[in-house]
């Protein structure tokens, strides 16, 4: 049988060790079988670490293209052989952590240079993120500087340029700015998907971002630490800022516009003594009744009002939010939903770390001990999803459950209950449920802590 020939750009990247010779070492593996011809190989470029664990030392990256005519998927199975062989431990390394060795497979193209996609688990091609990466860009704009990108429709060249020059993202400073570009943007015909934030971005509001820039013209985000959300002046003094990051971030993930203010530029001329006064308040509705309602009085009426506020500033067509706040997206649901259905309101799934704990802005805030500590949240919550799937549907027996799993030294729990997710309810229900959401909130370290999920998601 006559196989056909695939070519295929390789990222290379590492930061352990010696990462040139791990490198020459990988591709003389890469070329060992004869399958596999090398055909150009960028020079090796030293690039600072995108995330991850502070004070990591810097990456040496590199691209390779070769010529092969295995399929894609024993390509990458091969990739990963390497990886294994010169050291690297997928099921134990730390995420965006040190590395070894990774190899990635970029894109691949057919005997007629058109490019082949793959969308399953294991294997997504082109890369789903390496139009975001300068540092993979710029060692494959040597030997690939023509190709052009799927997402994008720009040329490796232009894309680098692009990123180089921020990304066409406009950085605005006051809601009023921000008013003004929402507005030309829907004059222009363009709809508009929105991520309302308070900063310090990880990858689980990026996740956000990309979803709300595939599903619209235009993505763009708001950056505000909300004081009207916080009942406690420490934590609010502690939340971590970082605009000129977060911005940095956004420029990749093709997000258009990001805005942030003070909450005198949102509420002009509403302030009494730096404070809103009730009627400028808007109700959080029904769902702000219990838990997070309980634990932290006056949090949704603070979230409900600035996001309403939000979406009078954007007026967006969709606007993301994360699953990990619950009861949060419940709450802006009755928010737009007062608003007359406007915006749609788009649930996203929690990104979690490889150890399960669920992405948030707190985590920066946790020490090494509390880290591993707060992986119990997760635990206790597949282990109860677990039960479930097992049978178990008594509510206070799943409760109880997920209470037992999360009760460990070292973490304050404040609630471990389960809900019906269609008919939220202030107290835990009781006797047999039909739909069940089990929800915790933890203090680890000092460090406030909320996770949940859905105990059928996945099943249905
Ligand atoms: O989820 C958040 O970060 C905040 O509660 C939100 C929705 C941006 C309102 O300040």
């Amino acid at each position: 049988m006559v196989r056909s020939r695939i070519t295929a750009a390789i990222a290379l990247g590492a930061n352990v060790g010696v990462p040139e010779r791990t490198f020459k070492r990988a591709l003389s593996l890469l070329e060992r079988d004869g399958d596999i011809q090398i055909l150009r190989r960028s020079r090796w470029h030293g690039t600072g670490a995108v995330g991850g664990p502070a004070e990591q030392p810097d990456y040496t990256n590199g691209a390779v293209l070769v010529e092969t005519t295995i399929a894609t998927a024993a390509l990458l199975e091969r990739l990963h052989g390497i990886e294994a062989h010169l050291g690297r431990d997928r099921a134990r390394e730390e995420p965006r952590g040190p590395r070894v060795l990774d190899l990635d497979l970029l894109y691949a193209l057919d005997e007629e240079g058109a490019a082949i996609t793959e969308g399953g688990p294991e294997l997504r091609l082109p890369h789903p993120r390496m139009e975001e990466r300068p540092f993979v860009l710029g060692p494959l704009k040597e030997i690939a500087a023509d190709q052009r990108l799927p997402r994008s429709g720009r040329t490796v060249t232009e894309q680098l340029a692009f990123l180089e020059e921020g990304g066409g993202l406009a950085r605005l400073d006051s809601p009023a700015e921000a008013r003004a570009w929402c507005d030309a943007a829907r004059a222009a015909g363009a709809s508009i998907g929105f991520v309302p934030t308070m900063g310090a971005l990880h990858e689980g509001h990026l996740e956000l971002v990309r979803r709300a820039a595939m599903e619209n013209d235009l993505a763009c985000v708001s950056v505000f630490v909300n004081p009207l959300q916080f009942n406690d002046a420490t934590d609010l003094e502690k939340y971590p800022r970082d605009f000129a990051g977060d911005a940095a971030l956004l420029a990749q993930v093709g997000c258009a516009m990001v805005f942030t203010g003070s909450l005198e530029a949102f509420f002009p001329g509403e302030l009494v003594e730096g404070e809103l006064p009730a009627a400028s308040h808007v109700a959080p509705g029904p769902s702000a009744a219990g838990l997070e309602g309980d634990f932290r009085p006056g949090h949704f009426d603070g979230v409900a009002t600035i996001v309403d506020r939000l979406f009078d500033v954007v007026e967006p067509n969709r606007a993301y939010f994360g699953a990990k706040d619950f009861q949060q997206c419940l709450v802006v649901q009755h928010v737009a939903a007062r608003r007359g259905g406007q915006p749609e309101i788009v649930r996203c799934p929690t990104v979690r770390e490889a150890a399960g704990v669920a992405m948030s802005s707190r985590n920066a805030l946790l020490d090494g001990a509390s880290r591993s500590r707060a992986e119990v949240l997760s635990r206790a919550l597949f282990a109860t999803k677990a039960a479930w799937a097992a049978g178990e549907r008594d509510a206070a027996a799943l409760s109880r459950l997920l209470r037992e799993g999360v009760s460990m030294p070292g973490i304050e729990v404040e609630y471990a209950e389960v809900r019906d997710p269609e008919v939220w309810t202030a107290n835990a229900p009781e006797g047999v449920m039909e739909r069940a959401v089990g929800l915790v909130a933890v203090n680890v370290g000092g460090v406030r802590l909320i996770d949940n999920m859905e105990f059928d998601e996945g099943t249905r």
